[in-house]
């Protein structure tokens, strides 16, 4: 079996917390080919696509210890076809690149790719949560999203509470999540002139300030639909996000009752748009987002609550592959059986 990473720079990894580097180790330690490759490294020649890839030399030894495998790890230079390999696993960090998924469109019959690049396009920014409907609905904190500074502004005004959350369509990060406040609305149309931007460039949601959320969110990791793994991520008392690059410190989390019920309405719809491993990040019962390039948290989860969560999201991805094969070979074989009529 052969797999390509679509990922940020090998260099660029922290080794003793990187989600991506534990399933990359995963996948060595299983002798399997591992290839890495970055968007930028993708070419198309003749119409077939190719990658630059750094290539796992075979001769690597794979340390059980993550930080050693990472310093020892030695790669060949090569320019592959990325039709050859069996699943790409993508990997790279927000915001996606469109033009990648173009280069991956032409091999997505012949490669596993997770996550699916339609799912990806769907799944882009903050308006996939928004636009879930049914079972799901329950579990979304009211939205809205516009570009109209108008819009926003009754939308404030009209709020229940005096608090509301704004943030960036297409933010990640935590960047440019801020609290505002009915209360304390002076500099407001400011705030949305530079959140929209020249030329109505830009859509801004405000949202439902979610109560609990001083006490920290839940970051699920959820794989073909079921919840694998998850813990809570505590604010510093000087910021309103919780994510880690923002100061939030990883606490051990069971999953309630009401979370369980969020993953179950949610699961079937995320299978179905090819969102194979998603993080959801959810205050008090109620998703705020889904995370769908390169969701991480797998290293602290791991500690956390003492498992491997890249053994089961690798297992996950050799059973599609073989599956897949299994009807390729069948497919051969009946396409054998009408050959050999023929020549009867
Ligand atoms: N509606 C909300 N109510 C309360 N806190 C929120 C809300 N939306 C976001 N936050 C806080 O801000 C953090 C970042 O918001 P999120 O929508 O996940 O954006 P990002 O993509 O930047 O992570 C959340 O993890 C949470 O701590
Ligand atoms: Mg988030």
């Amino acid at each position: 079996m052969k797999i390509c990473f679509l990922m940020y720079p090998w260099d660029r990894i922290e080794p003793e917390t990187d989600s991506t580097l534990r399933l990359i180790h995963e996948v060595a330690s299983r002798h399997i080919t591992v290839a890495i490759t970055t968007p930028n490294s993708l070419t198309i020649r003749d119409s077939v696509a190719y990658a630059y890839c750094n290539v796992l030399k075979k001769s690597t030894k794979v340390s059980t210890s993550i930080p050693s495998f990472y310093k020892n790890a030695d790669f060949k230079r090569c320019k592959l076809p990325l039709a050859g390999f069996d699943a790409i696993i993508m990997r790279a960090n927000p915001p996606l690149d469109t033009t990648a998924l173009n280069f991956l469109d032409s091999v997505r019959n012949d490669v596993f790719i997770m996550n699916d690049i339609d799912g990806l396009r769907i799944a882009n920014n903050k308006l996939y949560p928004a636009s879930f409907s049914g079972e799901a609905a329950r579990f979304i904190p009211v939205t809205h999203v516009s570009k109209s500074q108008e819009y926003l502004e009754q939308v404030l005004e009209e709020s229940a509470t005096d608090q509301m959350i704004m943030k960036p369509l297409a933010g990640y990060g935590g960047q440019g999540v801020i609290v505002v406040e009915k209360s304390a609305s002076r500099s407001f149309r400011s705030l949305l002139d530079f959140y929209i931007g020249r030329d109505q460039g830009n859509y801004v949601i405000l949202q439902e300030y979610v109560e609990g959320a001083s006490e920290g969110d839940v970051r699920i990791l959820v794989l073909n639909g079921e919840p694998i793994g998850a813990m809570k991520r505590v604010p510093s008392d000087k910021d309103i996000r919780s994510n880690i690059h923002a100061g939030g410190k990883e606490v051990k989390h069971v999953l309630t009752k009401e979370e369980k019920a969020l993953c179950k309405a949610l699961g079937p719809q995320l299978v179905r748009d090819g969102l194979y491993l998603v993080g959801l990040d959810v205050i008090n019962g109620k998703l705020i987002e889904v995370n769908v390039l390169s969701p991480g948290g797998i290293t602290r989860i791991n500690k956390l609550n003492r498992v491997k969560l890249q053994k089961t999201i690798i297992d996950f991805v050799e059973n599609v592959v073989s599956t897949r094969e299994m009807v390729i070979e069948r497919k051969n074989n009946f396409r054998k059986v009408i050959e050999d009529a023929e020549v009867i």
